[in-house]
């Protein structure tokens, strides 16, 4: 499908804070049709520029009836009214669009949260096809409700209760859902949603990777002069491969990498990443071994947001450097500088409703290349700041990116520095940790479990316990393992591998690692724990 005819078929999201928010695109562009997600609270022209077929309101944690609850623009309806644009309002959003148009929302008697049973009242309507289930299990989160529909409106599922739960106004092309169908505890979700993109509002499906990559190449291209240069850090990890191989494929060698071995890698990365990058990728890249000045720097350091501004700091300068010496071979600065940023990363996170917050904050100051700057004058390039993580894989894989490389643990930018707890140039801290999360990962890769687990590594503690090892008493390191599921390191649950697998790993650990003679492990989710223990 061309660029344009993407465009065209765009579902518009409105986020109104809901947490939910990041799933709904997530599974609308499952169904190949491109979807993207902006504040609830955009001015008319932001939204008018992305020209949606389709808007979508969000749910959020507010009541309309708050001193400051959020709302689309004043012009908002007249837009959607005169250029044709559906409208479908979820939970909030439902709220939002009854409020708006003359109708009233209470603060629910009832309060309806959790697995519920609708009863869908018309089949064949807006929201649902004929011969739907009379009743379909869903999933409320909100307490308010629509006890007075503005005119025009019918009523077509209610809950069990006797609540609103499906509500639309065809003629004006007006819809509303009190419950989330875009979560998996609503099991036919995905079916009226389905139905009400592609039968009702007549969106065709076609956004696909392949486009996608065509698209960025092309943008690429353009918005660089022929002599311009650039620069981009290699993490090993999956996102900065992806952009860096996607640059190379619009610019060839006018890219140049850099991979910097900061003393923080794990068990033999450097050699590992480096071969994929030269051999299975071709990409030109220039390793810097750093590791001194790394180290030098965190030597006596244990508070964890010190230890990754320092790291953040540290690869600035050897950014810059790296930029210097390119100048003197090419005779010109290299002009951009690519990161492999991703849309979570680009949209707020939305906080959970009822949280009472409207913006997220910063709990760790991560550094994919810890900020830039200002007299590098580095113009961007952001070739995935549109794609989640599953996308940027599946790109990965028409880029050629081998298929084990795409599938790898996300790895922090400031490494086994937030693993190793306390001082990380204390003793041989850093060795014992590579030693332990390889024999981790290895066991975890041996028994066909890797895929299924979000993220796995072992942390030094740096505590020591007494032990007993071939008659001696030994007063050794004692490390932890952890293991998450997840779906985009948001939230995270721990990992439930089996006792005869944790056995074997432990006792692995404690007669192959000279230094440690005990192993934990890591059972709490996220939240109320981060992933990383830094
Ligand atoms: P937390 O520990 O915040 O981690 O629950 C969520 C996800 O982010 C990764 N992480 C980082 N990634 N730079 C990065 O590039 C960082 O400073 C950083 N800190 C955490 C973490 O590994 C997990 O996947």
């Amino acid at each position: 499908m061309e660029a344009e005819a993407v465009k065209s078929n765009l579902v518009l999201i409105l986020d109104y804070g809901s947490q939910y928010t990041h799933l709904i695109t997530r599974r609308i562009r499952s169904l190949s049709v491109f979807s993207l997600c902006i504040s609830g609270t955009s001015s008319i022209q932001s939204i008018a520029d992305l020209n949606p077929s389709v808007i979508i309101l969000s749910g959020g944690p507010h009541s309309v009836h708050a001193p400051l609850a959020p709302s689309f623009p004043d012009e908002f309806i007249e837009y959607v009214q005169s250029n044709g644009v559906y409208v479908l309002g979820i939970c909030y959003g439902l709220h939002l669009l009854v409020q708006k148009l003359g109708g009233e929302v209470m603060v629910g008697e009832k309060q309806e949260y959790g697995r519920m049973e609708i009863e869908v009242l018309k089949g064949g309507s807006g929201l649902f096809d004929k011969g739907v289930d009379d009743r379909q299990v869903v999933w409320m989160s909100h307490g308010d409700e629509a006890v007075r529909l503005p005119d025009g409106f019918e009523v077509v599922a209610r809950s069990q209760q006797g609540a609103v739960a499906a509500v639309e106004n065809p003629a004006r092309r007006f819809y509303g859902l009190q419950y989330h169908p875009e979560v998996t505890h609503s099991p036919k979700g995905m079916e009226t949603l389905r139905y009400f993109l592609f039968d009702v509002c007549g969106i065709t499906a076609g956004w696909k990777m392949e486009d996608v990559l065509e698209e960025e190449v092309k943008v690429i291209r353009g918005m660089l002069g022929p002599e311009d240069h650039v620069i981009c850090a290699l993490s090993g990890g999956v996102d900065s491969t992806v952009a860096a191989t996607l640059v190379h494929k619009a610019i060839g060698d006018r890219l140049h990498c850099v991979f910097v071995d900061n003393g923080l890698l794990r068990y033999k990365e450097r050699e590992r990443v480096m071969e994929t990058f030269e051999k299975d990728l071709h990409l030109p890249v220039t390793c810097v071994d750093a590791t001194e000045q790394f180290l030098s720097k965190l030597k006596g350091v244990v508070d964890p947001e010190r230890k990754r501004k320092i790291i953040g700091k540290e690869f600035i300068c050897i950014f810059d450097a790296f930029a210097q010496d390119l100048e003197q071979k090419w005779g010109n600065r290299p002009a951009y500088l690519v990161q492999g940023t991703l849309y979570p990363d680009v949209i707020e996170s939305c906080p959970p409703p009822g949280s009472g917050r409207t913006h997220s904050h910063t709990i760790k100051s991560h550094h994919n290349v810890g900020g830039l700057p200002k007299d590098m004058k580095l113009k961007l390039i952001e070739p995935l700041k549109l794609l989640f993580k599953d996308e940027v894989r599946e790109l990965g894989r028409i880029l050629s990116v081998p298929v084990g490389f795409l599938k790898r643990h996300p790895f922090p930018g400031p490494g086994l520095a937030v693993r190793v707890l306390g001082d990380v140039t204390e003793g041989n801290a850093l060795d014992i940790l590579r030693e332990v999360d390889e024999i981790f990962i290895q066991s975890i890769k041996n028994a066909g479990i890797y895929d299924s687990i979000w993220q796995a590594f072992a942390v030094f503690l740096p505590i020591r316990s007494v032990g007993v090892q071939g008659d001696q008493r030994t007063h050794s390191h004692v490390v932890a393992l952890r293991a998450v599921t997840s779906q985009d390191g948001m939230t995270a649950d721990w990992y439930n591998f089996d006792h005869k697998f944790l056995d074997d790993v432990a006792r692995k650990i404690c007669n192959s690692v000279r230094g440690v003679n005990r192993v934990v492990q890591d059972i709490t989710s996220k939240p109320p724990s981060t992933i990383e223990w830094e």
